[in-house]
């Protein structure tokens, strides 16, 4: 039987990072590349939830990403990650990406998505996580509407999985 983790605030695991747009992080219009916000999505995300469970995580899922604006080449780019929800094993994170121009301090919301981490054990098993304590109102919404997300992602996953067992989908690599 597991035993009872102690729950830990949102903010004892929120984690923010903000970058520098650099050419080399810009596409030939000038804008961010989809996959440099991935990666900062990923890797921000991640640290929230390994500072939130103290364990390895690995990747679960990440949610559909909705670029909304295109975000500019000298702008700062901040990832803002925190933890929403839990279950036994797995931690969901929400991730807000702020662009913002140094010149003006315009903020736009640039992206936005939801990543599902799972804790790991010395073994490389699934292991038990702490709960959450939602505190602000934006953090019990997140956490109120969690269970909808989690619904959504098993149906998904399973329409997946059928999908993939009527192919041989890796046959031809
Ligand atoms: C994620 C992984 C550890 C889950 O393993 P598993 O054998 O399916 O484990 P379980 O069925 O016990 O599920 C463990 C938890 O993960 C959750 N989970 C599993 N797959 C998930 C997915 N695709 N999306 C969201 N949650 C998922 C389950 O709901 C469960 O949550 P809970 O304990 O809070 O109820 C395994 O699929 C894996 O290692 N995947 C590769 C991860 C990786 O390498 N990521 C980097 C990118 S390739």
């Amino acid at each position: 039987m597991d035993m009872e983790l102690k729950g830990k605030t949102v903010k004892e695991s929120r984690t923010v990072k903000a970058s520098l747009i650099l050419p080399s992080d810009t596409n030939h219009h000038g804008t961010i590349f989809g996959g440099t916000i991935m990666s900062y999505v990923d890797e921000v995300s991640a640290i929230a939830a390994m500072r939130h469970s103290r364990k390895p995580v690995v990747t679960a899922s990440i949610d559909s990403v909705d670029f909304i604006v295109p975000a500019k080449l000298g702008f700062s780019v901040c990832v803002d990650a925190f933890v929403t929800s839990t279950g036994r094993t797995s931690i969901e994170v929400f991730v807000k990406i702020i662009s913002e121009n140094l010149q003006t301090g315009e903020r736009q919301l640039t992206a936005t998505s939801f990543v599902t981490f799972v804790a790991l054990d010395e073994d490389g098993k699934p292991t038990p996580v702490p709960p959450i304590i939602p505190e602000t109102e934006e953090e019990i919404y997140l956490y109120q509407t969690a269970p909808q997300r989690i619904k959504m992602r098993r149906e998904r996953r399973n329409a997946t999985q059928q999908f993939y067992d009527s192919l041989d989908i890796t046959k031809d690599i």
